[in-house]
């Protein structure tokens, strides 16, 4: 095997390809390996043992292609299975390897955008129960109120292309309404969900003007880049030929389909099994 590979981009089924944008957009010049388990999301509801055995399998088989490098593009593996892959799994698996998370660059980001201190977090069930985003803001932030929204609707109004459509308008009222209600200092509200930015155009227009809605790619591309720049080793052992080539766990034909809906560019994609 070379000793260099793509860096993998993991994510339960396509709202990983948000950071994977982000990411490609900031490091065009890696070459990249995306895994959609779209067979078995969501992992939104999922128990916390669950989510961590589907992401393990996930990452030794991004491994197994030669990954070195693997990001969990996906809010609820990185809430549930991140701490114990890196802590259990990685010092026997490989020394050499890593696997990041989203949750921590972006709450790294929330400081220097938030006035008030009162931040606003939308998540699946299994990201807001994990109480990740609470725990990362108090450490970085001792002095911050976090509240976070559960909105179990949102992935499947995504997931069905319903985006765009009536029903999300509703949806996305309601936990905007519940999040508002719980708090009206919050200025900074964050889209803890990797599927959550193709609902923005409603969110944004459902909150008040003065609150900042913070996106996870841009800023997970950035964090990347800084990480890369701090591992000199880690930077050698990840390819650079600007290739991206996509694996899903449920039909390829679909996948494509819904990928290229995600990026709005043509995506193929080839089926595997974990
Ligand atoms: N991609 C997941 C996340 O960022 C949401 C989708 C799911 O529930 O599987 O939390």
């Amino acid at each position: 095997m070379p000793d260099c590979g793509p860096i993998g981009v993991f994510d339960s089924g396509y709202g990983g390809l948000t950071i994977l944008d982000g990411i490609r957009r900031r490091l065009p010049m890696y070459d990249y390996l995306y895994l959609g388990d779209n067979a078995r999301a969501p992992y939104g509801t999922r128990s916390f043992e669950v989510v961590y055995q589907f992401t393990l399998q996930a990452v030794r088989s991004l491994f197994t292609r030669g990954c070195r490098l693997v990001i969990l593009g996906c809010n609820t593996a990185s809430a549930k299975a991140l701490r114990t892959i890196q802590q259990r799994d990685l010092p026997q698996i490989d020394q050499t390897r890593r696997v990041l998370g989203v949750i921590r660059p972006t709450v790294e980001a929330v400081g220097s955008v938030s006035r008030t201190g009162h931040i606003g977090v939308f998540g699946t069930p299994g990201t807001i129960r994990s109480r990740s985003y609470d725990m990362e803001i108090a450490k970085l932030y001792p002095d911050f109120v976090t509240v976070g929204v559960e909105c179990p609707m949102w992935v499947p109004l995504v997931e069905n292309r319903e985006a765009d459509g009536p029903g999300a308008d509703y949806f996305v009222r309601k936990y905007v309404d519940i999040m508002l209600g719980a708090d009206r200092q919050i200025d900074t509200v964050l889209l803890g969900c990797t599927h959550y930015p193709l609902l923005l155009p409603k969110i944004r227009a459902a909150v008040p003007d003065h609150i900042r809605i913070v996106r996870q790619g841009e800023i997970v591309g950035e964090s990347l880049a800084d990480y890369l720049c701090r591992h000199p080793e880690m930077d050698a052992r990840c390819s650079r030929g600007g290739s991206c080539r996509y694996f899903t766990t449920e039909n390829s034909d679909k996948f494509a389909e819904m990928a290229s809906a995600f990026l709005s560019r043509p995506v193929t994609a080839s089926t595997i099994t974990l």
